[in-house]
């Protein structure tokens, strides 16, 4: 997970978030090995951001991606871990499993480690799941 995290702080240095100023990676290992990075892209119309984390997905759907095994998600302007906002949790859970592992961490050697399912409980919506 630390060499995913690793990834995920590579990833935030491509982060476009000059109105922020607060730069998020993402590194999401598919299920045949392979990571797919991302990282948040602001514009000045505010509400149009896009996370690290949804930026991830949609490089490893696009190619050709279906399934997530683990997640790690670098923060390197907090001071403290960062974790996946809400929109990005009900994301993510569409193509992670309850159980897989989601590391997150800020610009310290403090880590955070959940799982999918702790961070993204009770998920009613599952059951329309393909
Ligand atoms: N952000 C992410 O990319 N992922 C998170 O988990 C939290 C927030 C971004 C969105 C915005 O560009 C900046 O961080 C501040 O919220």
């Amino acid at each position: 997970m630390e060499m995913l995290f690793r990834e995920a702080r590579g990833a935030a240095e491509n982060a476009y978030a000059p109105y922020s100023k607060f730069r998020v990676g993402a590194a999401l290992l598919a299920a045949d090995g392979t990571i797919f990075t991302g990282c948040n892209v602001e514009n000045r119309s505010f509400g149009l951001t896009i996370c690290a984390e949804r930026s991830a997905v949609v490089q490893g759907i696009s190619q050709g991606r279906r399934s997530f095994t683990a997640l790690a998600i670098a923060a390197p302007d907090s001071a403290v871990p960062v974790g996946p906002c809400g929109a990005c949790r009900q994301v993510l859970s569409e193509f992670m499993a309850p159980e897989a592992p989601i590391r997150f961490g800020g610009s310290g050697p403090e880590r955070v480690d959940a799982t999918m399912g702790e961070l993204y409980p009770h998920d009613s919506l599952h059951d329309l799941a393909k």
